[in-house]
């Protein structure tokens, strides 16, 4: 790999042999994947996936210690992932020991977060790039982040640049300032080797919709044709949402870090057909394949037919947007249904800025009059807990599905759910 003077000087211990080691193993990154140079990260703030304080994860905090007594710290702020717990979310007793237990290293990892490069107040959330939150990289811009769904958001909607990285090599990057150049942050890295035509007769479930194109495409990047008739040619507010869930639901199901939608995603209006290979292959979306699709996901409770015991929405974090309007339609099913509460203990989950602005509306007395709870907490690290994953939950997020015993809905569904209708 070709370094500039000042990286060689790195790699070579002018910083220190912490920094050294730091920067090896980011170039022995690269060179796994034929990056021949490495390049500045450019945004202004990084982010961090592990946000959890495993206590089995003794290695973890023995780095962070190394890196923080050498003074190799992050050289921009960083935000992180939702926080793994939070008391209003229900838990019994058993549940909350083993919590405790899971995570007891919570209160010194988030020490070593900030002695490391935390951005100040509470910006745990995977959805950090929120106007509430503030971390919003700009087009063009160089990342150094490892959590898939903000990854690929940020490739995506906003035209930042940045690979699948993992959880501490995206810490690296941002202690030196460099990643190395492969793959999504290439011209011809984030060119499409699959068209989907969205042929749909109403508008996809985002998450479903993404499932479908997660697990065709894999890691490759989908252009995708006929969403905009859905979606509009806007980025606004409804869009941006959707496409964070749609997003969130190709990189869990699939592993995509970047997509591009005619007429509306940054590049895909900047630079049109070129952006698709002349060797792409083809992948129709049809109401058919939505339901094919769904058709397939395993039903892992030990009782299917359990009555759903809890409901997370917000796998990723709900925008303030989704909160309000998830107040409207709850208000307007439960009164409907003849009903003050709701019929499943139900949590939206939301990051910590958004939580505290939504507190501060009417919106926030409703939702409790309903008995839903907004929590910051991140519900697939509320489903890790063994005796949490044993209970039948369901969800409208596809990532959460994937990665727990969690039963995906449709919206429509969901609401049916918890709002005490009949569901179908
Ligand atoms: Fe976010 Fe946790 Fe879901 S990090 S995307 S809420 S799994």
């Amino acid at each position: 790999m070709l370094l500039t003077a000042e990286q060689q000087a790195v790699l070579d211990g002018a910083q220190g042999e912490v920094r050294a080691k730091v920067m090896k193993t980011l170039v022995m990154y690269g060179e796994t994947f034929g990056a021949e140079k490495m390049v500045p990260v450019t945004s202004r703030y990084g982010h961090l996936v592990t946000s959890f304080g495993l206590g089995m994860m003794k290695g973890m905090y023995r780095l962070m210690d190394e890196l923080i007594a050498a003074g190799a710290v992050s050289g921009q702020k960083f935000s992180a992932d939702p926080r793994p717990m939070d008391k209003n979310v229900p838990s019994n007793p058993l549940q909350n020991l083993v919590f405790h237990f899971m995570y007891s290293k919570q209160t010194p990892y988030e020490a070593q977060l900030r002695r490391l490069g935390l951005l100040d107040g509470s910006p745990f959330t995977c959805a950090c790039y929120l106007d509430e939150v503030g971390n919003l990289p700009g087009k063009g811009d160089v990342l150094s982040w490892a959590e898939s769904s903000a990854v690929n958001y940020a490739n995506s909607v906003l035209g930042a640049r940045c690979n699948r990285n993992s959880g501490i090599l995206e810490l690296f990057g941002s202690i030196v300032g460099c990643v190395p150049y492969f793959g999504l942050l290439t011209d011809e890295g984030r060119k499409a080797s699959w068209i989907v035509e969205v042929k749909t007769t109403k508008r996809p479930e985002a998450q479903l919709l993404g499932s479908a194109v997660g697990m065709k495409v894999m890691e490759d990047v989908p252009y995708l044709r006929g969403l905009d008739r859905w979606l509009g040619t806007e980025l606004g507010e409804d869009a941006r949402a959707y496409l964070k869930d749609f997003g969130a639901a190709t990189a869990s199901n699939g592993a995509v870090g970047l997509y591009h939608v005619e007429h509306l995603t940054p590049e895909a209006v900047e630079l049109g057909d070129s952006l698709i290979r002349p060797d792409a292959k083809v992948y129709v979306v049809d109401d058919a394949e939505l339901e094919r699709v769904r058709a397939s996901y395993p039903v892992i409770w030990k009782d299917p037919d359990a009555k759903p015991k809890l409901c997370f929405m917000g796998c990723p974090h709900m925008t303030s947007a989704q909160l309000h309007g998830w107040t409207e339609r709850l208000g307007a099913a439960l009164a409907a249904n003849g009903r003050k509460k709701v019929a499943v203990p139900t949590v939206f989950t939301t990051a910590p800025a958004v939580l505290e602005a939504f507190e501060k509306t009417p919106d926030a007395a409703r939702l409790k009059e309903m008995g839903v709870i907004v929590s910051y907490i991140c519900p697939l690290m509320y489903m890790n807990n063994p005796l949490c994953g044993k209970m039948p939950v369901v969800t409208n997020s596809n990532k959460l599905r994937t990665y727990t015993s969690a039963r995906y809905y449709p919206d429509a569904e969901i609401l049916a759910l918890i709002s005490g209708g009949t569901q179908g």
